[in-house]
């Protein structure tokens, strides 16, 4: 596989994409007209004399509410609706960020981001190995100084693929590893390793009306581990989404390991974090810890009792996603269940959610 220092040399193997008109360069003073039907929290929230008032609104580094609400606008079954297109666009946005962050996150004026991502040791919910399949924990990191993936220039992306690289080369031995840019490799190379979920697509329809596939795959990469339980993907929907992974369900083990990542990447990324928000990222549903913490478990007898199954997750502060992640069906009872609150809970009290929730699911599985 080539490595980090093969990409430098690396000329794009698939001709580039036309370039596009930069989003946000100039705001539209007429007011933007959300679908009939729309109820995307955008849609909700955005009021005509709330638009009136920001539409002329620049982020320091030129995002507009107009390059905000395209994905929204695009895509009226959107179910938030807006990105952020650098860390100052919750400042500089916030008359809209603010009602639209509250309600998604369902916390008040009092409640903001709460830090601990400090190791923890849980006992395994499923000793057998009869029902989890595997465990994956990520959160979501941009670099503070440059515009986010939706606004980001292209000589930008290529100066924060290399600045990650350097960061990725300080990794402890345990989390060493490669470095794979999209961009050194052929497309059918790139084919395989989505495939088996080694890389990440290019983005879906919600993502590209944003702008976020803009020069794909142009400085996109993702960071192996030798034993590939820790994973970084690089300019993503987020600059970085940095993760730990394995098949099982060792929680402890999966949240361990990430927070080692993140000890040893921290001193030497500068991330966008801002006391109230936490961690800052492209899309609003992800601030906070910016973490998602979860399992893919196989509930034969559960799916067949949704209601029970439902109760549950909602009780332990979980959410169910289908089979291959969001927007996705649930195959073959393989439900994705993960932590449902990001902002207003700290990351051990997350990963201690998702504990006593799986907990609680599979003996709700066994008794039926
Ligand atoms: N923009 C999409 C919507 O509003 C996705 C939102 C959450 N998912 C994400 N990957 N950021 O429905």
């Amino acid at each position: 596989m080539p490595s980090a220092r093969f990409w430098i040399k690396s000329r794009p193997a698939w001709p580039e994409e036309s370039p596009p008109s930069h989003p946000g360069m100039k705001a539209d003073p007429s007011q933007p007209r959300f679908p009939a039907g729309a109820n995307s929290l955008i849609a909700t929230h955005l009021s005509p004399d709330l638009y009136r008032s920001l539409a002329r609104i620049r982020s320091k580094s030129g995002f507009t509410l107009d390059a905000a609400i395209r994905s929204g606008l695009k895509n009226p079954d959107s179910s938030i609706g807006i990105y952020a297109g650098d860390s100052d666009s919750y400042a500089c946005f916030a008359p809209v960020m603010t009602p639209i962050i509250r309600d998604y996150h369902k916390i008040n004026d009092t409640q903001g981001h709460l830090e601990q991502f400090t190791p923890v040791h849980l006992s395994n919910p499923d000793p057998e190995g009869r029902y989890i399949r595997s465990t994956r924990i990520r959160v979501a990191r941009n670099l503070k100084d440059l515009p986010f993936c939706c606004h980001i220039r292209a000589g930008e992306r290529v100066k924060l693929e290399k600045r990650v690289i350097r960061a990725l080369e300080k990794l402890p031995e345990g989390l060493a590893g490669d470095y794979i840019s999209f961009n050194s490799l052929s497309q059918k190379d790139y084919t395989g390793l989505v495939q088996k979920k080694l890389a990440f697509p290019k983005g879906d329809r919600f993502q590209e009306a944003a702008g976020l596939n803009r020069d794909f795959p142009l400085a996109r990469g993702v960071f192996l581990s030798h034993d590939k339980g820790f994973r970084v993907w690089v300019n993503e929907e987020d600059h970085l989404r940095i993760m730990a992974l394995e098949s099982g369900p060792d929680l402890s083990a999966v949240f361990n390991r990430l927070c080692s990542g993140l000890d040893a990447l921290s001193p030497h990324l500068a991330f966008a974090f801002d006391p109230e928000l936490g961690f800052l990222s492209s899309c609003p549903t992800n601030i906070g810890t910016a973490m998602r913490a979860g399992v893919h478990i196989r509930l034969k007898k559960l799916e067949q009792a949704r209601d029970t199954l439902n109760r549950i997750v909602a009780r332990h502060h979980l959410q169910i996603r289908g089979t291959g992640g969001e927007k996705t069906a649930v195959n073959q009872s393989v439900f994705d269940i993960s932590n449902a609150r990001r902002l207003g809970v700290s990351a051990n009290d997350i990963i201690r959610d998702l504990h006593t929730g799986i907990s609680a699911i599979i003996e709700a599985e066994k008794n039926l």
